[in-house]
């Protein structure tokens, strides 16, 4: 199983300066092969990045994500993209549950679910975010937050389906809101939050499954600590935001993937 190092660029880069970046990125990681490497842009620059990641020649292809689609196919739903959509245009992953949608757009687990469900029917991966709150980490109900959300959001997805997800864990109190100071969870805590959530797997759905699920991190990964967040057992990649907007410094993070 390839590490995953998938970039959340948010409402960030234009057409013009996200396609300038994939072809910076692709110079730089040309000859890596340890990460699967993932782009999610704003739906603007699917379309040209799309076409640009067609044209490159490399042993390392960079693939395409989007940051969220809705659960219908389609219809009445001013403002949304469908799954139908994404995959038309290129993409193979979809985030989906991002804490600032869940918080800013109102999103719960029951719409998240049937989004993750949409998605597979289509053959988009799901990166399905989970993660607690500053206030339910400070109460020490982390893992009941995480535990329910996992529970809700994976209602229904069969023991075969569930390697096609990866599970993003992103503690909400990590996540750096374009701080690039912004502390990320040490080691031994997003570890920890990791092997909770294989445990939650190989209950649901067996050891064999849970194992090829990736689990990735997500909140203030950078080039400073991508490697040792990386080397982590249970930790299989990584969902990186403010750090993923400079090529240099994602191609740094794709590089600390050893394999
Ligand atoms: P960050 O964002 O790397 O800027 O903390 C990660 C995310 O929100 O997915």
């Amino acid at each position: 199983m390839k590490k995953l190092i998938a970039a959340n660029w948010k409402m960030n880069k234009t057409i013009k300066e996200s396609v300038s970046f994939v072809k910076e990125l692709n110079e730089l990681i040309k000859r890596e092969k340890n990460a699967e490497v993932v782009i999610c842009p704003p739906f603007t620059a699917l379309e040209a990045l799309s076409k640009e990641l067609k044209s490159q020649k490399s042993e390392n292809q960079i693939l395409l994500g989007a940051q969220n689609m809705h659960y219908e196919e389609n219809g009445a739903f001013t403002g949304e993209i469908s799954a139908a959509m994404l995959m038309e245009i290129g993409c193979e992953y979809v985030i989906l549950g991002h804490s600032e949608r869940r918080e800013i757009f109102c999103e719960h687990d029951a719409l998240i679910n049937r989004k993750v469900i949409t998605a597979l029917k289509h053959s988009l991966n799901p990166i399905l975010c989970v993660g607690e709150n500053l206030e339910q980490k400070k109460t020490g109900k982390a893992k009941e937050a995480i535990g329910n959300q996992l529970k809700n959001c994976l209602n229904g997805i069969s023991k075969n389906q569930i390697s096609k997800i990866s599970i993003a864990y992103e503690p909400v109190w990590a996540i750096s809101k374009g701080d690039p100071n912004h502390k990320a969870a040490t080691k031994e805590d997003a570890e920890n939050g990791h092997s909770f959530i294989r445990d939650f797997l190989i209950k649901m759905h067996g050891r064999d499954a849970a194992e090829s699920t990736r689990i990735i991190y997500g909140g203030s990964m950078k080039p400073e600590n991508a490697k040792e967040l990386l080397s982590m057992p249970n930790i299989n990649g990584g969902l990186v935001g403010n750090a993923s907007l400079s090529a240099k410094s994602f191609a740094e993070i794709i590089k600390s993937v050893i394999s």
